[in-house]
């Protein structure tokens, strides 16, 4: 899809071809001279339809409008989280065969924020799954314009936000694909393509590799597994060589049958989306290779599967990580924080400044959270604050979760260092607890994306989430990115937040 960034008034509106114009008005709306406002402050005055965000009125053929489909719709307070309420509100024209080429154009200021999410919206609206479709009907929408009254005011954000939907959508795609189109070879195939964009690098480790770094952990997860295991390295190099970069790790498990502790069948379908953390990291990398930010990011993703299987691991069986730590896997379902903790070892080497992982971790966490919000977890206040405010600018939220030394009572072990899993109680919270002892004292942050990765049901597929958190996250770090977010009038640090003590 390709988007384009104009000025454009309302009078000039009424001259674009497209095939489908929408009109964002919000809140008190000053109509001008020209047809459309007329059209809007008729309605507006009638009754018929209001600017309260997502509420439109589908009109046709207007005799003074060239678009043959024009929609009005409220942005409400034209923030980005009200102008995404009304686009993703058009998802249905967005998606029509019929319509090519669309025109957004903004009846009211055009906050930065509020532009990139409405690229980001029409893209969210828009996407369809075709990659294993006999007969897809691909993407009809092709072109898109988005009419702003100072397009130099909102280049930035625009730029951002065209960034953001190819990064969000490499995540989906993949994310997206079955297990047996998306193996940890095929996303290890994935990574080395996006080696070949400006400033990235990968390298793809194999079993060998692996056993040689003495990740005993993630190898016992792949174990039960005939795809071989990829433990996949990215280098994104935007700032000089000697700056310590962010180290981003995504759990990369391509199903999860839960292992020899396997899974009830219902929904188990779902397990494919479990590497929507190592989807995410990829999307931020495809993200990064359009933004060029000044910053070094390495992107790490432990990637197999978890199957039964004569070989398996079995409950019982105590391994030896590669930080030298022994751990009983009492229940091999918790195999996501086996993989991660060998790649937390891992990315000591590249002495970070902060690491962060992403992982599809615990079913405790949606049960915590629901799918609004991601579980953040950090050892230190600063990146939290980070996080936290990045993914409310994003419009990609998470929430502090605490990290009390006493959650980790449950995963003492009579036979290693640590089991794998500690009580039912606080499942997501113990589950960060364990990670937390393969990061030593390097900043870090874990996000638990098991509720946010992926929608079930009808809208089943995956979100994209948490690539749009992320990439603010790092943009902001190089102040590429406002650190404020004007469009929701969250500061940067909340005051009304909770703030948990620091624990670590
Ligand atoms: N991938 C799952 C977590 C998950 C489950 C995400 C359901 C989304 C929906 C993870 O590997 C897992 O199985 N976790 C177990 C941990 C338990 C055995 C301590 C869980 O959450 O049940
Ligand atoms: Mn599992
Ligand atoms: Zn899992």
């Amino acid at each position: 899809m390709n988007f384009d960034l104009k000025t454009l008034a309302l009078s000039a509106a009424t001259a674009d071809r497209s095939d489908l114009l929408i009109v964002l008005v919000p809140e008190g709306f000053r109509p001008g001279s020209d047809a459309l406002s007329a059209l809007a402050a008729h309605a507006l005055k009638s009754g018929d339809w209001e600017t309260k965000a997502g509420k439109s009125l589908a009109l046709y053929q207007l005799p003074s409008v060239a678009a043959r489909r024009v929609v009005l719709v409220g942005a409400g307070n034209g923030s980005a989280r009200s102008v995404r309420q009304a686009l993703l509100g058009c998802a249905g024209a967005l998606k029509a065969p019929q319509i090519k080429k669309a025109a957004i154009v903004f009846a009211g200021a055009a906050q930065p924020d509020a532009v990139a999410a409405a690229v980001q919206a029409i893209a969210e609206a828009s996407y369809v799954y075709t990659a294993t479709k006999s007969k897809p009907e691909p993407r009809a929408l092709a072109r898109v314009t988005i009419g702003v009254p100072d397009a130099a005011a909102a280049k930035a954000a625009f730029a951002r936000g065209v960034a953001l939907v190819a990064g969000v959508e490499f995540a989906r795609e993949w994310a997206n694909r079955p297990a047996n189109h998306a193996t940890p070879t095929l996303l290890a195939s994935a990574a080395k393509s996006l080696g070949k964009l400006p400033g990235i690098q990968c390298k793809v480790h194999g079993p060998a590799d692996v056993a040689k770094l003495g990740m005993g952990s993630f190898l016992a997860v792949a174990r039960g597994s005939e795809e071989p295991l990829r433990f996949i390295e990215l280098h994104y190099t935007g700032a000089p060589k000697s700056q310590a970069p962010v180290v981003l790790v995504g759990k990369g498990i391509t199903f999860d049958t839960g292992g020899i502790s396997i899974k009830p069948a219902a929904e188990m379908d779902e397990m494919k989306f479990d590497m929507g953390g190592a989807a995410s990291v990829l999307g931020v990398f495809r993200a990064l290779a359009e933004l060029r930010p000044a910053i070094n990011v390495v992107g790490l993703i432990p990637a197999c599967e978890n199957m039964p299987d004569g070989r398996a691991v079995k409950p019982g069986d105590v391994v030896t990580s590669m930080s030298g730590q022994t751990i009983e896997v009492l229940n091999t379902d918790a195999e996501g924080r086996l993989v991660l903790c060998d790649a937390l070892t891992y990315a000591a080497r590249f002495k970070p400044r902060a690491m962060v992982d992403v992982a599809t971790l615990t079913g405790a966490c949606v049960i915590a959270l629901g799918g609004l919000r991601s579980g953040l977890f950090a050892s230190d206040d600063t990146l939290a604050d980070s996080l936290l405010a990045a993914g409310d600018a994003a419009l990609d939220p998470c929430w502090r979760m605490p990290l009390d030394d006493e959650y980790a009572e449950g995963l003492k072990s009579n036979f290693a260092d640590m089991g794998n899993v500690a009580g039912r109680a606080g499942g997501s919270i113990t589950a960060a607890k364990f990670l937390q002892r393969f990061v030593g004292d390097i900043p870090w942050a874990h996000l638990d994306i098991a509720g946010t990765a992926w929608k079930g049901g009808a809208a089943k597929g995956a979100t994209g989430r948490p690539v749009g958190l992320l990439v603010h996250y790092l943009l902001n770090e190089v102040g590429q990115a406002p650190a404020q977010s004007k469009a929701t009038g969250r500061a940067a640090a909340a005051p009304s937040r909770p703030r948990p003590a620091r624990v670590a």
